[in-house]
């Protein structure tokens, strides 16, 4: 029986963000290379499902699979029944919880794998396991969609800019200041506390939401947009397409000093990739 659920009262802009347009946009990547109908997928790091869902309700696929670390999986319904008023989740949608670094192949094989603003948290231990694992489960014509936003040396590249302001301030601030920046900044408004729900439960405290900030931080790989590109070729995937995002802030001069500028200035990058 076809689900129902409508868009019509979506409350929550990251919500829309990740049932609609992301969706929309893997979907417009993989316009030349016969779209998402039909299509098995994949979703790396699904955090609560959502981009998983809508690519199973909204895009005709034939299976998607969300496979993701945290237990956050779990609210995937409850945040649908909330947004999108479904009784129940989809069934050619599966959620599993994995460990870090587990292989995929128990999961089948695909035609799409996609990963949203997840491989700057694989540990860097991981990283090349991750992508071979990863192309081990690509179907012999699949294809791997993978964005990351923003890069460890981009301005925002430590993901705390809420709290400090001052662009790339993990790269000039001496780490413990840094680390008393983010300790004493101001509340968090509600609509952040809301795009981190992912990694800090509703019902925190400050000092458990400050405490989940900075283990967030220490644990981004400090990947670039090159290294990336070296490890998926060595991971034995060819790149169809390689699309890049820069930030209009002004380099520091201390940091030029220091830094490349395009690795200082590079924020995003998206690729696909097939197997070589
Ligand atoms: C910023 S969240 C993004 C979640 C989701 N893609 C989204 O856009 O809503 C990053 C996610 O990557 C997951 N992650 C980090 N390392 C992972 C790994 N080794 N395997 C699978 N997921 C991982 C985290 O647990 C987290 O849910």
């Amino acid at each position: 029986m076809a689900e129902v659920w409508s868009m019509q009262n979506i409350n929550d802009p990251l919500y829309r963000a990740k049932f609609v347009n992301c969706p929309d946009i893997i979907e417009d990547w993989l316009s030349e290379h016969g779209g998402l109908a039909g299509r098995d997928v994949l979703e790396f790091g699904c955090g609560e499902g959502t981009m998983s869902l809508g690519m199973a309700l909204r895009k005709e696929t034939r299976r998607v699979v969300g496979v993701e670390i945290l237990d956050v999986l779990k609210q995937c319904l409850h945040l649908a029944r909330r947004e999108i008023r479904l009784e129940s989740l989809p069934a050619n949608l599966d959620l599993f919880q994995i460990t870090p670094g587990q292989q995929l192949l128990q999961f089948g094989q695909f035609d799409l794998v996609y990963s949203w603003s997840v491989f700057e948290h694989v540990s860097q231990d991981l990283l090349a396991q991750v992508l071979s694992s990863i192309k081990a489960v690509l179907k012999p014509q699949g294809l791997f969609f993978l964005q990351i936003s923003p890069l460890y040396y981009s301005s925002n590249g430590s993901h705390m800019g809420p709290w400090v302001k001052e662009p790339w301030a993990h790269l000039s601030m001496q780490e413990d200041a840094f680390h008393r920046a983010l300790l004493t900044a101001a509340p968090t408004p509600a609509n952040v506390r809301s795009e981190w729900s992912v990694y800090i439960p509703i019902e925190a405290d400050t000092p458990t939401e400050r405490a989940a900030l900075w283990d967030t931080y220490i644990t981004l790989n400090k990947v670039t947009a090159t290294q990336l590109c070296r490890m998926v070729r060595e991971a034995g995937l060819e790149i169809v397409r390689d699309y890049r995002t820069k930030t209009d802030a002004a380099v520091p001069p201390h940091l030029a000093e220091i830094y490349q500028e395009d690795v200082l200035t590079t924020e995003q990058i998206v690729l696909l990739m097939r197997r070589a």
